[in-house]
């Protein structure tokens, strides 16, 4: 689903640093509740793990989880963006997976879907564990970026290539806090981090 241009102005607090709402919390909600009814019939009455990718999933993952009836088991893998863009494919992991996953039904969770190369490798890691099967969910897709060859098996919004903030999504940490998704101004990004 393409995200279209919300009607829905920045809250005056952010107005400063955000240039306009690009998916507004309602529309969040109403495409989180349709994912998780379409997991809900693929994964009808099998057990499901959910390994989510820190720290950007927070957000859309407590949403989409709360719908889900299903024998869940919950893990995440922590991955550090440290050395992005210089070393591809090689990940530097802050957390583990502790969650024995061979042999079941897994689904890889990511706030976005950028370059590829976090989802790539992360994907090759866990297929190491010889899971029954490997599917992958994203909030954002940002296919204009991308680098590796990889698509998401399901995805909330397909978006243009903004820097996007909130919902989960930071920039230097910060954001992450907010109920919509945003595009951040230039003059924040440029100014580096705080
Ligand atoms: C961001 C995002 C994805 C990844 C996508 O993570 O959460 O995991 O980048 O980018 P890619 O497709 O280009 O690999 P980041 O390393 O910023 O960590 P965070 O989740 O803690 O914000």
């Amino acid at each position: 689903m393409p995200a279209a241009p919300s009607k829905v102005i920045v809250p005056k607090y952010w107005r400063g640093e955000l240039e306009r709402v690009l998916i507004a919390e309602h529309e969040i909600q109403t495409r989180v509740a349709e994912l998780a009814r379409q997991l809900q019939h693929d994964y009808a009455r099998r057990e499901l793990v959910i390994v989510a990718l820190l720290n950007g999933t927070v957000m859309f993952l407590a949403d989409l989880v709360r719908h889900l009836e299903l024998p869940l088991r919950l893990d995440f893998i922590g991955v550090s963006s440290y050395g992005k863009g210089t070393t591809p494919g090689r990940l530097h992991v802050t957390k583990e997976l502790k969650v024995d996953v061979r042999g079941r039904d897994v689904l890889l969770i990511d706030d976005i879907l950028d370059t590829g190369r976090t989802l790539k490798a992360v994907s090759a890691k866990l297929k190491r564990f010889r899971p029954r099967s490997l599917k992958t969910c994203v909030l954002l897709n940002k296919q204009a970026r991308r680098v590796e060859k990889i698509r998401a098996d399901y995805i909330g919004f397909q978006i243009e290539d903004f820097f996007v903030v909130g919902y989960g999504l930071d920039f230097a940490e910060q954001y992450r806090n907010l109920p919509f998704i945003g595009v951040l101004h230039e003059k924040i990004y440029l100014a580096g981090n705080k």
